[in-house]
């Protein structure tokens, strides 16, 4: 199939990209770059061998897009250009709303005009709010705490409606847990601009030597050890849940999670990553985050009893893969 990737060049999408290429599809990708480099387009190429279509162009630009699908026989697209910084979405919510709505939107209708009838929707696991772990697909949805998770309820209900009204236009909404971990060529990886506001990263930087130490937020909750528990997934497996869910993609609308079912606590966390790459990793236990749960992890046995798939790697690898491409970073 031809595959129209959007947010491409981004942490997600260039996993994805050399998945789907991998699987013998055929790619092509639109990024404005706002929050990535061409470059890891470059080095999807130098992975697969193979090359892609790039527009540099906004997705909430409805002419823009146009012309994409006008000039490509797309068989099926994948949505993952948005804005995803929770602290900042508060501070910019019309930007968060505005980027993350329109550009759905937009694809969605460019989709139904021109008869493409597979669309794979980027939401998160943050839809469920505060709910009873472990997180089924047919939970009630809770509010989220941020524009950005608004943003994402807020999609999946859009497209969920119009894939309703309108026949032949299939959607797949995938839920994702905590994406961590590297490509294992350690060429593709997750390098945020400044201060990372997630704790892999944080702790990649630290054990890096480039931030003195890691503040563990809040050691009080009803988890195992106290620091908050989350499912972490390593992005290649993810990758690949999004191969399956495209070849697969049902007419009406399809709800998936993408996690491993597991759950680890930041200090496992923390424990594994030292084990794992034989680092030490400094911390200390400073006061909860405003908005953070204590515990999210999936039930995830919807996707593998309907997409075939199930996450392959565990917190060993996502700590090494994680470590492997922080070292590979020049700046
Ligand atoms: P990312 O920032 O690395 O990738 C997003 C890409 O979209 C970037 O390359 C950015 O330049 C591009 N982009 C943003 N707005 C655009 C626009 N209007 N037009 C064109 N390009 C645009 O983020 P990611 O981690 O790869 O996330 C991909 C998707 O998955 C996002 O929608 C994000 O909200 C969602 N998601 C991510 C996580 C996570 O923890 N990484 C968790 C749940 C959901
Ligand atoms: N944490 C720390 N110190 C840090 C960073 C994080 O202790 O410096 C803790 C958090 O309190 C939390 C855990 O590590 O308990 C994971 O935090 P992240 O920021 O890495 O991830 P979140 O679960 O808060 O959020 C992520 C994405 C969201 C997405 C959500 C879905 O950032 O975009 O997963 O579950 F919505």
């Amino acid at each position: 199939m031809k595959i129209f990737v959007t947010g491409g060049a981004g942490y997600i999408g260039t996993h994805t990209c050399v998945e789907l290429i991998q699987a013998g599809h055929e790619v092509i990708v639109a990024d404005n770059l706002c929050n990535s480099k061409k470059e890891a387009l470059d080095k999807v190429t130098e992975i697969t061998g193979k090359g892609i279509g790039f527009y540099e162009i906004d997705v909430t630009d409805e002419k823009e897009v146009e012309k994409i699908f006008k000039e490509n026989q797309i068989d099926g697209v994948i949505h993952f250009a948005g804005l995803k910084a929770v602290g900042e979405s508060v501070a910019k919510p019309l930007m968060y709303y505005y980027n993350n709505l329109v550009s759905t939107m937009v694809l969605a209708e460019a989709c139904i005009r021109h008869k493409v009838g597979r669309f794979v929707f980027s939401s998160s696991a943050t839809v469920y709010g505060d709910n009873t772990v472990p997180f089924r697909e047919d939970m009630n949805l809770l509010p989220t705490t941020n524009p950005y998770g608004e943003t994402k309820a807020m999609s999946e209900r859009i497209l969920t409606d119009a894939a309703s009204a309108n026949e032949g236009f299939g959607v797949t909404l995938l839920r994702y847990f905590n994406p961590v971990g590297a490509h294992e060529s350690g060429l593709i990886g997750e390098n945020p601009n400044g201060i990372p506001n997630n704790l892999m990263p944080f702790v990649t930087q630290v054990a890096k030597g480039k931030r003195e130490y890691l503040s563990v937020f809040g050691n009080d909750y009803d988890t195992v050890d106290g620091t908050g528990v989350r499912d972490y997934i390593h992005v290649v497996d993810l990758a690949k849940g999004h191969v399956k869910a495209i070849e697969k993609l049902k007419e009406g609308v399809n709800v998936y999670n993408l996690g491993t079912g597991k759950g680890t606590s930041v200090l496992e966390l923390v424990q594994a990553f030292e084990e794992g790459n034989g680092i030490k990793v400094p911390y200390e236990i400073c006061p909860r985050r405003p908005g953070d749960i204590a515990s999210c992890y999936a039930d995830a046995s919807k996707a593998l009893d309907e997409l075939g798939w199930t996450a392959e790697k565990d917190i060993m690898d996502m700590v090494k893969d994680s470590w492997k491409f922080e070292n590979g970073l020049t700046e």
